[in-house]
């Protein structure tokens, strides 16, 4: 056996290199293990720690967020309270730049002009409109008499006649502005002519009469000249009926108001907005409530 392996002298070298090798591999190889395992756990331990800090830098950066999101609603609401109040601010000066224009326009129209005369209230014998035109005698009936009609009423009284005319219903004014004096004057004739009661019944005594605010004309008709009787029966009259109001004018004594005999001649000009309601209502001015009157003072001649 043992010459065998001397005989195997060169061979058994060989084996015990071989495991030499092996025990050299396997040393190393486990070596090799420790080192891998070595290294993944201070990886994982590393990973970990990594995972920590970036997951405290999320809460971190969360946090930040929350804070910067809040502070922009602050801010979104803060800017809204503020284009709130800047509006709110700009309504309020426009409101007060409207107010202002508004008392300007009152401060310049007499008040008296949407004011209920006819025996319910009087007209101090000082009162005269603020100003005064002559009407063109083309749309007067006697032409060497001059009359007045107040001058911001003077362009839609003049279209009224001049359309009227236009529609084949000829109209003319027979009166006008009549003074505290000139309304006196009258009122004492007919008193003389008709006695005091009827007289009464038909016109208004100095101080009552809506002409002395120069915006009422008495109107006629070429054919009916200073006769008014038949002014219900023409075709002028069924016009006014129909139009007036588009100018500003309305019917003051209708037929059974409580105040005068039937007028059909007498309009009375109180602005278009306040006529056209009237129109449209079917109603009268001295049906409504002086304090609602007074709200369409500021428009009378818009
Ligand atoms: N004829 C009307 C009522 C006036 O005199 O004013
Ligand atoms: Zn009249």
């Amino acid at each position: 056996m043992v010459k065998k392996i001397l005989e195997m002298e060169v061979p058994l070298v060989y084996v015990a290199g071989g495991v030499a090798v092996v025990v050299l591999a396997v040393g190393a190889g486990g070596y090799s293990d420790y080192a891998v395992r070595a290294d993944f756990a201070k990886a994982k331990q590393d990973f970990a720690s990594s995972t920590m800090q970036f997951e405290s830098t999320i809460t971190d950066m969360s946090t930040k967020l929350a804070d910067a999101e809040t502070e922009n609603t602050t801010l979104h609401e803060r800017l809204h309270d503020e284009v709130d109040r800047n509006n709110e601010y700009g309504q309020k000066v426009e409101s007060l730049v409207s107010t202002v224009a508004m008392l300007d326009k009152l401060s310049k129209t007499d008040r008296e002009l949407l004011q209920k005369y006819s025996n319910v209230y009087f007209l101090s014998e000082n009162f005269v409109p603020a100003s005064l035109t002559n009407i063109d005698s083309q749309y007067t009936l006697n032409k060497n008499v001059t009359l007045e009609i107040h001058a911001q009423i003077k362009t839609q009284l003049e279209r009224l006649l001049h359309n009227a005319t236009a529609d084949n219903a000829p109209l003319l004014v027979l009166s006008a502005y009549r003074s505290f004096g000139t309304q006196a004057n009258l009122k004492t004739s007919y008193k003389i002519t008709y006695g005091a009661g009827t007289a009464n019944s038909f016109s208004a005594d100095q101080g009552y009469s809506e002409h002395q605010l120069g915006s009422t004309v008495d109107f006629t008709t070429p054919q009916g000249g200073e006769s008014l009787a038949a002014f219900d029966k023409s075709s002028g009259f069924t016009w006014l009926q129909q139009h007036a109001h588009e100018y500003g004018f309305i019917l003051s004594y209708p037929k059974g108001n409580k105040y005068f005999t039937y007028e059909p001649w007498h309009w009375r000009y109180v602005g278009v907005e306040l006529a056209t309601k009237l129109h449209a209502d079917g109603k009268y001015f001295y049906d409504l409530d002086q304090r609602e009157i007074n709200t369409y003072l500021v428009k009378i001649f818009d």
